[in-house]
């Protein structure tokens, strides 16, 4: 058992010795999550490449490779640094960095592990090149395009002339080694309707697709289309068009996820992360837990509560409210020091609220604690 003084809990320690609130994982339900995943990435001949922006660990990154996946994606130049430095040599920052100080450190991380990164400007591919250059460094390069979110990335249009620029900086005399395209759809992901997420991805296909036409008519090979997240991963393999796929909140689950209607041909996934709180005010009518947005994010929604006919609702940086759903009675409602599970509503800012993972074997229940693992990229912003 733990030591009393510690809130760390130990490998061995039963559930009901996990302080409160705590960054839970369901270790079986993960697994699960983790097989499925790897498998259907198998039985497509896909590469998966999952992103590590949502769960920020170096121990979860190596399961993943153990399962198959070629390497890690990240967005930050810090978060990449971090894994890198517990260990995880294959990383992919699947974002535009452009300040020359941070391309500084890109450069020196490319000279220690493996490293690719995404443009989508000439000035950018300048930069990128300059910094690679001063610091004798080789990077992996896909150029962005823009297929459909409005956010980073070039015309599809533009693709061919900055793939263009990236191979005039091809080793040995350059560092940049052009390596394909970047094609995520972010806000393809929480359409709530299949068919909406299906539509979204063959309008994604059909840029990333024209994308590719348009460098290998101009006579660079295109050897990868990467990208793909937990809502279009199914749909994006199906267009023939993605060869690497880049989902993270798959292993974990979040409740904005599960709201998603599931498309067909898509492996289920299992709430796997969890923060597990503890009743420490009770009304007449309703119950108090300690945990409030100081524990979980609340931008895509509040925590669903686990396996309770209760309702969450915000109490603020500290406090959350339940409240039985209609129809419920206030018979429903946990008592003074009961422990309840909440579900976040996204996971990827949630994780970055917390230190560690507690990784629970045997369920929610009964479970005991196996493993307690850091959380290297938490708080990497930059
Ligand atoms: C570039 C990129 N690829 C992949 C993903 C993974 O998406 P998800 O965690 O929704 O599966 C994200 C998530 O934001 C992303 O930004």
């Amino acid at each position: 058992m733990s030591a009393t003084l510690s809130s760390v809990p130990e490998v061995g320690d039963p559930v009901a010795a996990i302080d409160t609130p705590a960054l839970v994982i369901d270790l079986d339900a993960m697994e699960r999550n983790l097989a499925a995943m790897a498998a259907f990435a198998r039985e497509r001949g896909v590469r998966l490449r999952p992103h590590a922006k949502m769960h920020k660990c170096a121990a979860i990154a190596r399961l993943q490779r153990a399962a198959g996946a070629v390497g890690v994606c990240v967005q930050k130049t810090s978060e990449a640094e971090a894994l890198a430095a517990a260990g995880i040599d294959d990383i992919y920052i699947s974002n535009e960095v452009v300040d020359p100080a941070k391309l500084a450190r890109v450069a020196a991380l490319a000279r220690r592990v493996r490293l690719a990164i995404a443009v989508d400007s000439a000035e950018g591919i300048e930069r990128l090149a300059r910094a690679m250059r001063e610091a004798g460094a080789a990077i992996d390069v896909f150029v962005e395009v823009d297929v459909g979110h409005g956010r980073c990335g070039a015309p599809a249009t533009a693709a061919s002339s900055l793939a263009h620029r990236v191979v005039a900086h091809a080793p040995p005399e350059g560092g940049l080694r052009f390596a394909g395209l970047q094609a995520y759809h972010g806000a393809a992901q929480h359409l709530r309707g299949a068919e909406e997420r299906a539509a979204a991805s063959r309008h994604a296909a059909s840029l990333a697709s024209a994308a590719r036409a348009g460098i290998t008519a101009a006579g660079i090979a295109c050897p990868l289309v990467t990208g793909a997240g937990t809502g279009t991963f199914a749909f994006d393999v199906a267009s023939g068009v993605w060869g690497e796929l880049q989902a993270g909140s798959y292993l974990f689950m979040d409740r904005d996820y599960a709201d998603n209607a599931p498309g067909p041909n898509t492996p289920r996934f299992e709430h796997a992360l969890f923060v597990k709180s503890q009743v420490m005010s009770r009304g007449a009518a309703h119950a108090v837990v300690d945990a409030g947005h100081k524990s979980h994010a609340i931008d895509s929604g509040l925590p669903q509560v686990w396996q309770r006919t209760l309702a969450y609702a915000n109490g603020g940086d500290e406090h959350g409210i339940l409240r039985p759903l209609p129809g419920g009675s206030a018979a429903d409602l946990p008592q003074l020091g009961d422990t309840v599970w909440l579900v976040p509503g996204h996971c990827d800012p949630t994780v970055n609220l917390h230190e560690r993972y507690v990784a629970l074997r045997g369920g929610l229940a009964a479970g005991v604690v196996e493993a307690v693992w850091p959380i290297e990229a938490r708080g990497c912003v930059g």
